[in-house]
């Protein structure tokens, strides 16, 4: 088998800033040791997200000129609407300025007290605008996806079993709906097998309840059922796409990961009714209909993206160069959580850092650590963002993982950049016994995570 080689050539480039370890030093510490409050200017290899920090094609560029900025009916949005139409199946296309404003808008209708959304793994925004309409969201992952070391095709599986058992002790009345998040992102951006996706339905329909896929990623999603599910490998997944969205009764989506764009989203779904809410709600805080809160512009560069993410080059180099680093890390035996995710590699800190306690937060020692030591920004996916109260003792409760993701942006790093990336990791990891625990001394009341303040615990 030949290299796998990135299926383009660069034809724009932008300059990264080389920093030494003092100045990072300093200005980790004036950051209060947050990666999100650095300047990305700072920053050599950004690895906080792969959302919205993909690089676009010439296509998608071009289809920017081409960007009809009428208020109401433009063409871009039909051609956004067409192209969402004939992969989604979905009989409404609402268009948002990014996944959450579509989550909102779902759950300030269907949501509020009383109310449970059950998901294999909800993404902190989802569960934060869950949480917001006073409902409460559930995460049902399967057991296997609970445990870092195992490898398995589809560790981000909804638990059907338990979402039976779920649905008849809170009563159908009380779930307006369920989601399925592709790939399970909070969980270590594991894929959901078809299969999975089927027994989901086929449980809900039989209380007559909803299925919504949170889709961004949908693509590596379906690429990874290609590559692993029995009676795909043929298929091609433009088709493994297709037939995931039939089994679903609506999605909401953020274009900022598998639609190569830096904004943009939308909410697409069969019922009328919920779909003329939406709208209405939508008219309100986002935009008329055919723009929600977008411009021309961007429905035209999400229209081409949509097309070029299920270029089938493309998705293996994609899960292939995620698959590379991770093969470097564990081959030095870095704990990582196995097998590599469709768009980061999560290492697995509780193992990584066992002398720090969870509610010394070892993931944001290590995250803080990768950026003094090479200039990487990663970002922590455990006490820090999904670390909660207990209202009685105050105590932390800690969520099940103690992550650090290294999210890897489409199109955007070459070889040698992740060449880079595992050396510093090799190195920071050498010395791991030097991390330190932290504390938290300021912090927001939700999604926390995005301004708390950092200092190392004494
Ligand atoms: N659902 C999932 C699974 C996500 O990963 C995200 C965003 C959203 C919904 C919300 O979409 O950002 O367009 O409003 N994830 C980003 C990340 C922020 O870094 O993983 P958005």
């Amino acid at each position: 088998m030949k290299t796998i080689i990135e299926p383009f050539k660069i034809k724009s480039v932008e300059p990264i800033k080389f920093t030494t370890y003092q100045q990072r030093e300093q200005t980790l510490k004036k950051a209060f040791y947050n990666p999100f409050m650095l300047h990305a200017d700072d920053v050599l290899i950004d690895l906080l997200t792969d959302s919205g920090t993909s690089a676009m094609s010439a296509k998608q560029w071009a289809g920017m000129m081409e960007g009809d900025e009428s208020y109401a009916g433009s063409k871009s949005f039909f051609r956004f609407e067409t192209v969402v139409k004939e992969l989604t199946g979905f009989k409404h296309v609402i268009p948002t300025h990014q996944g959450r404003a579509a989550e909102r808008i779902l759950f300030s209708i269907v949501g509020g007290k009383g109310k449970f959304i059950p998901n294999n793994t909800h993404f902190d925004t989802t569960r934060a605008n869950v949480e917001f309409t006073g409902a409460e969201a559930v995460d049902l992952l399967c057991e296997i996806g609970k445990h870092p070391e195992t490898v398995a095709p589809f560790k981000g599986d909804i638990d059907v079993l338990a979402l039976d058992r779920f649905i008849q002790e809170k009563g159908r009345e009380n779930i307006p709906l369920c989601m399925i998040t592709i790939t399970n992102n909070s969980g270590g951006g594991q894929p959901v097998s078809m299969k999975n996706i089927r027994e989901a339905k086929k449980v809900l329909k039989r209380h007559r309840i909803p299925l919504f896929l949170d889709a961004c990623r949908f693509a590596e999603n379906a690429y990874f059922i290609k590559l692993r599910e029995k009676g795909y490998a043929n298929k091609s997944v433009r088709n493994i796409a297709q037939e995931m969205f039939s089994l679903a009764d609506g999605c909401t989506m953020s274009a900022k990961k598998d639609a190569l764009v830096n904004i943009g989203g939308f909410f697409a779904l069969n019922d009328d009714a919920l779909a003329a809410k939406a709208r209405n709600l939508l008219i309100i805080t986002e935009g008329f209909p055919t723009y929600g809160g977008l411009a021309g512009r961007d429905l035209e560069a999400i229209a081409q993206g949509l097309e070029e993410i299920l270029d089938e080059h493309y998705l293996q180099y994609r899960i292939r160069s995620i698959e590379y680093l991770g093969e470097k890390l564990t081959a030095s035996k870095v704990p990582i959580v196995q097998p590599p995710g469709g768009h980061a590699i999560y290492l697995d800190a509780k193992r990584f850092a066992p002398h720090i306690p969870t509610w010394q937060y070892p993931g944001q020692s290590i995250v803080c650590e990768l950026y003094r030591a090479g200039g990487i920004r990663s970002v922590e996916i455990g006490s820090v963002m999904f670390g909660k109260y207990d209202p009685q003792t105050k105590k932390l409760i800690s969520p099940p993982m103690e992550l650090v993701r290294l999210a890897i942006p489409r199109r955007v790093y070459t070889q040698s950049h992740i060449d880079y990336v595992v050396e510093i990791l090799l190195e920071v990891f050498e010395s791991r016994n030097r991390l330190k625990g932290m504390k938290i001394v300021e912090e927001a009341p939700t999604l926390r995570h995005f301004t708390a303040k950092f200092k190392y615990a004494a």
